[in-house]
Parts: structure tokens; sequence; C-alpha cells
């Protein structure tokens, strides 16, 4: 298994590039489920759970295919002849529950893994299920197994959601695109990746109104044909590198980066001290003076994201005072706070919340990462870190971060990659 050798203590300068956002792409890779024709993607990312979610869709039988040598645009594509999602699959990556939608309404019938429960909580998918049952599909749970079928058709629906849930949204908005009258999805989630989706769908064809709204109207069509679709930059990526200029006291130019996605993040980070601010071809991220503690809870959006809240307690480990980072979204996700204790962080939780009291400096040691965030959040600690910190368990970060030693190292961190 890989790790990251880092030794800290050099401000990061230069620029680093925003890559399309994975929660964008895999629920955009799921709607090539929803036709025959071609749907072209670019500025795809190019990460592991990409390539879990194209074996995915391949193995419904739909053709995904590079369009050049790296693999950043895509074709997806077919006739759907296996509407199993199966367990050895969806284990590795709960967006898989995202085919569920559009097998349903596509091929009438669906077989999906339930996802189960991950590191950061239990992760149900009630409201995926229920809102697909007011459309009228049957569903049943059985042998680990969600059976879904549609024997006459998915029909239009007036669905609540009880959460904003951004799984359920995405899969919802597929699935009612091809289903006979009009759904109406309140309480829908607003995630810029959602917007992003229903972008691409209505390129396909589909009949959207309210996109960025939390009430979505779809008018269902009988088909979706193909369309070219670019996949917006990623603002958790964007978010995390702001946090790798301000936790080194450096400047960096995300290219490509957009102000109006990072909702929340640019305002807490300028009341910590950081500056972020717009340019021709992305943001500049920029510390001023000191670094003081701001308290951030994280929320659907445009509140402060759950996958920035990681990074962001590495970030405050460091301010002048303290911060009270409160979690509302997953009731498990402060596996990285005794990693960051280990590098000299002092953070205690209380049920949902952390209290981080800021420490003029880490020192560097060896780490163990439990998911994706957390990798990234003992990352960052590390550039900031005396000496050498060692993190362990990197397959986390590859899930959700394209080459992000090579980027740091680009702008001036001292960071490889070991291999084995
Ligand atoms: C969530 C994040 C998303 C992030 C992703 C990966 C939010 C609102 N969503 O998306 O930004 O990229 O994790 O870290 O921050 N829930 C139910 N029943 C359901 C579905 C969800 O009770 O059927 C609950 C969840 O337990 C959670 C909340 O709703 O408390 C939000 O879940 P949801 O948005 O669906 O999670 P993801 O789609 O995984």
């Amino acid at each position: 298994m890989d790790r990251i050798r880092i030794r800290g203590g050099r401000p990061l300068s230069g620029s680093i590039l925003i890559g399309g956002a994975k929660n964008a792409a895999l629920p955009l890779m799921a709607a090539g489920l929803l036709t025959n024709e071609r749907l072209t993607l670019s500025n795809v990312p190019l990460l592991a759970d990409i390539a879990t979610m194209t074996s995915l869709i391949a193995q419904h039988g739909v053709a995904v295919e590079p369009l050049d040598d790296a693999g950043r645009s895509l074709s997806i594509g077919g006739t759907i002849d296996n509407t199993e999602a199966p367990y050895d699959i969806v284990r590795k990556m709960r967006a898989s529950v995202l085919v569920l939608g559009p097998l349903l309404a596509r091929a009438g019938e669906a077989q999906v893994s339930l996802p189960g429960g991950c590191n950061i909580g239990t992760r149900p998918i009630d409201l995926h299920l229920k809102g697909l049952e007011q459309m009228g599909a049957v569903i049943r749970l059985e042998g680990g197994y969600v059976h879904a079928t549609a024997p006459r058709g998915l029909h239009g629906a007036s669905i609540l959601l009880t959460m904003p849930s951004v799984g359920a949204t995405e899969n919802l908005l597929m699935a009612a695109s091809l289903a006979d009258g009009r759904t109406v999805i309140a309480n829908a989630a607003r995630e810029p990746e959602i917007s992003d989706l229903a972008r691409c769908l209505v390129a396909m064809g589909a009949r959207i109104e309210g996109i960025g709204s939390d009430r979505l109207t779809v008018e269902g069509v009988s088909r979706l044909h193909g369309a070219q679709h670019a996949i917006v930059p990623d603002r958790i990526e964007t978010g995390t590198y702001a946090c790798a200029a301000a936790i080194t006291g450096g400047e960096l130019l995300l290219r490509h980066a957009q102000l109006e996605h990072l909702g929340a993040v640019a305002r807490v980070l300028a009341e910590a001290g950081v500056e972020v601010t717009e340019q021709a071809d992305g943001l500049m991220v920029r510390r001023l003076n000191g670094l003081h503690g701001a308290d951030a809870m994280t929320e659907p959006y445009p509140g402060f994201p759950t996958d920035m809240q990681a990074q962001y307690m590495a970030l405050m480990s460091v301010a002048e005072g303290a911060a009270m980072l409160t979690e509302t979204i997953f009731e498990n996700r402060f596996m990285h706070v005794p990693e960051l204790n280990r590098l000299g962080a002092r953070v205690n939780v209380h049920g949902a919340s952390a209290i981080v009291r800021g420490v003029p400096a880490l020192s560097g040691a060896p780490v163990m990462a439990s998911d994706l965030r957390a990798s990234a959040s003992l990352v960052l600690a590390g550039l900031a870190a005396r000496g050498e910190t060692m993190v362990s368990r990197v397959y986390h970060l590859d899930r959700g971060y394209e080459a992000m030693e090579r980027k740091l190292a680009t702008c001036g961190a001292e960071i490889e990659r070991v291999e084995g």
C-alpha cells in the first residue's frame, strides 16, 4: 500500500489546476445509462472512483470509451444487458447506488447491492427508495440487495425529501426524466453537482425546471438522446488547496476554481484571515497576517460542506485561538481527530462538535488515513508540521484527489509518494 511522505514547513506558491468534480462525474456517468446514444463527458478527473464507476457501467453492458489517451473525455452509451450492481463493486464505492434510478427508469428493473454503512456513518438510502416507490416502483430488500421493478414504467409523483439528500435527489432526478408525467422533488439538495447533472440531463432532452433551487420540477419524456457535457470544477478540491495555501502561509492560484461554488467556505476562510480573490482564470488564495480561529458547522449546500470539515480542522489546528467545528450531516466524521492530535493538534470531540485549540506548531509523525477527506486533512497538517510526516493508507486519497502529491510538489512542497 502506498504512503505519502512529507517534510513540512515550506510555504506553497504557484498555481494548481482544479479538475472536474468527482461528485459530479459519478452521477453524470450513471446518467449515461439513460440513453442508447452516446453521452460524452469532458473534464473527467483521473481517480480511482471513476475507474470503479467505469467497471460498474461496463458490467451493465454499456460501453465506456475513453476519447483521448489520458481518459479525460469519456463516451458512454449502449444497450443495458444486465441490471445487477453487485456487492463487490458497491461496497468499494457508495456512489454505485446512483445506477438504481437510471436502470429502473430505462430497463424497468434493477438489483443493486445495499451499500451498508461506511467509516463516516450509517448512511441509509431510504429516501432514494421511498421516492422511487412513489413513482410506482415495487421494491423488496432481500439477500443484501434492493430488488426494484417497474414493469409498467415509472410515473410522475410529488416527492418531499425529509432531508435534502444529495444522492436521493440525483437518483430521483434521473428516474423522473424518463417517467410518465410530472415529478416534483421538494426540499431537493441544491449542491452545484446536482445542477451540473440537471444541465446535462437537459442537454440530453430532459425537461427540468428549478435547477439550482430546492424544488425541481421534471416533465418526463419517453426517451433521452446523446449529448456533450463538461464536468464542473471540483469545489472540494478547490477548498482543500485553499487550506493548503493558508496552512503553509503561502499563496496559490487555483485555476478553473469558481468562487460562487465555494458557498460558506469562502466566508469562513475570510473570517479566519484567508483572502480568496477572483482572477481571470480562477481564484487566488493567500493568508493575510495571522490565522484566527473561526467556527464552522457542516450543512447542506450552500452551507459549509461536510467534505471540507476535516481539511478545515487541520487549518484551525494551527490558528490563533479556538474554533468549534460542528458536524450535522454524518454521525462519525471525526476519525481524523486522533491522527491530527498525534501531530500535536489539540482537538477534543464533544458529541457532534469538536473544539480545536490552535497550537503554534505541529510536529511530524506517522499517521493513518481513515477516509477520503481525512487523508487530505492529514496531508495538509503534514505540510505545516515540523519534520517528517508519513501518511499511510493513501488509497483513500486516490479515490478523490488526482495526483495530489504532484500538484503540491510543483508548488514547492517537499512531498513524495512511497510505493508498495
Ligand atoms: C453527502 C454530502 C455530499 C458529499 C457526500 C460524500 C451533504 C448534504 N451531502 O452526500 O455533499 O459529497 O456525502 O461525503 O452534505 N440520508 C437519509 N436517507 C437517505 C439519504 C440520506 O437519512 O436515503 C441522510 C444521511 O444519513 C445524511 C444526510 O441525509 O445525514 C445527507 O445525506 P446525502 O446527501 O444523501 O449523502 P450523500 O449523497 O452521500
